[in-house]
C-alpha cells in the first residue's frame, strides 16, 4: 500500500516506478467485466480508431461507474499518488485505453504536461499516472515505452503541429487520435536517445505503472491476438490546480473540481 523509500527515489530518478501484482485477479476480473459496457455506449468522451468501430479510449468513468470511482480511492493507487507529489491530489484525468487486439494504433512520442499546461491551464507537472494493467502487457500488445530521466528534460513543445482536423472536430480530438498536436519530434528524440535508453515496462493483469507526466512515452500498435486495456488515472497536486484558460476543455478530460480525493475505508 505505502511506497518504500527506495520506490519513491526510484520514481522521482527515473520518472517510472513498476509495481508488480498490486490487484488480485478477482479485483481485475471486476474491472474488467464493467469494460463492455462502457466501451458500448457511445459517448462524445469515446474515441475510436481512425475507421473502426473499434474504441481507442473512453474518458470519465471514476465518475460514472462505482467500480472505477472506487479504484481513484483506492489506497493502493491513492497513497503513492500522495507521496511522490507530497500532497493531496485529486483526479485530473480518468481514461481507459484499450490498445485493442489487431486495432490498438500507435501513440506518438508526446509529454502529457505539454498538453495539460497549454490547453488546461496546468502550472507545473505536479501530476503522476497511475496506469493499472486490466490484461497482461507483454512485448507484442503495444506496451507504454519511455525514456527514462526525461521527465527532467523540461517542457518540449517546439513540435506542435497543425493535425489536419476539420472544424467539425471539436479541438480536444487533436489531443486524443493517432496524429497528436503536441507530438514530441524526431530531433527531440534523437536528441535525448543518447543519454536515455528506451524501456516497455511489462507485468501481469494487476501491476500498476506510475509515470510522470513530463517523461517522454507513447507506444507502438498491438499486432497480437490480446487486448492491452489500461486504466489510466492522472493525479494532480491539489496545490497545483488549473488556472483559467479560455477554453476549458471538457470537464473528462480536465477535471475543474480540486476537492481532494479521500481514500477508501
Ligand atoms: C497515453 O500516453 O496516455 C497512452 C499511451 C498508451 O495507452 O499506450
Ligand atoms: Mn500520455
Amino acid at each position: 500500500m505505502h511506497l518504500t523509500p527506495e520506490q519513491i527515489s526510484d520514481y522521482h530518478e527515473h520518472g517510472y516506478l513498476l509495481v508488480e501484482g498490486v490487484f488480485d485477479d478477482a479485483e481485475v476480473e471486476r474491472f474488467r467485466a464493467q469494460v463492455p459496457g462502457i466501451f458500448a455506449d457511445d459517448s462524445p468522451a469515446r474515441v475510436l480508431e481512425e475507421g473502426t468501430e473499434t474504441v481507442r479510449m473512453t474518458h470519465g468513468h471514476h465518475k460514472t461507474n462505482a467500480v472505477f470511482g472506487d479504484l481513484v480511492r483506492d489506497p493502493r493507487v491513492l497513497l503513492p499518488a500522495r507521496a511522490v507529489l507530497d500532497d493531496d491530489v485529486y483526479v485530473h484525468q480518468f481514461k481507459l485505453n484499450a490498445k485493442a487486439a489487431f486495432d490498438g494504433e500507435i501513440w506518438a512520442w508526446h509529454q502529457d504536461f505539454v498538453f495539460w499546461h497549454h490547453e488546461d491551464g496546468m502550472p507545473e507537472p505536479r501530476t503522476v499516472n497511475a496506469a493499472v494493467f486490466l490484461d497482461d502487457v507483454h512485448e507484442f500488445n503495444g506496451p507504454l515505452i519511455v525514456m527514462p530521466g526525461t521527465h527532467l528534460a523540461g517542457r518540449h513543445d517546439e513540435d506542435a503541429r497543425d493535425t489536419g482536423l476539420t472544424d467539425d472536430d471539436p479541438d480536444w480530438m487533436s489531443h486524443l487520435t493517432v496524429d497528436l498536436k503536441y507530438e514530441l519530434g524526431r530531433e527531440t528524440i534523437e536528441r535525448y536517445a543518447g543519454e536515455s535508453e528506451m524501456v516497455a515496462p511489462k507485468g501481469v493483469a494487476g501491476s500498476v505503472l506510475f509515470f510522470s507526466p513530463a517523461i517522454f512515452h507513447g507506444s507502438a500498435p498491438n499486432m497480437s491476438a490480446t487486448d492491452r486495456t489500461m486504466a489510466l488515472i492522472s493525479y494532480n497536486s491539489c496545490e497545483n490546480h488549473l488556472l483559467d484558460v479560455p477554453e476549458p476543455r471538457p470537464w473528462f478530460l480536465a477535471e475543474r473540481d480540486f476537492t481532494p480525493v479521500t481514500p477508501l475505508g
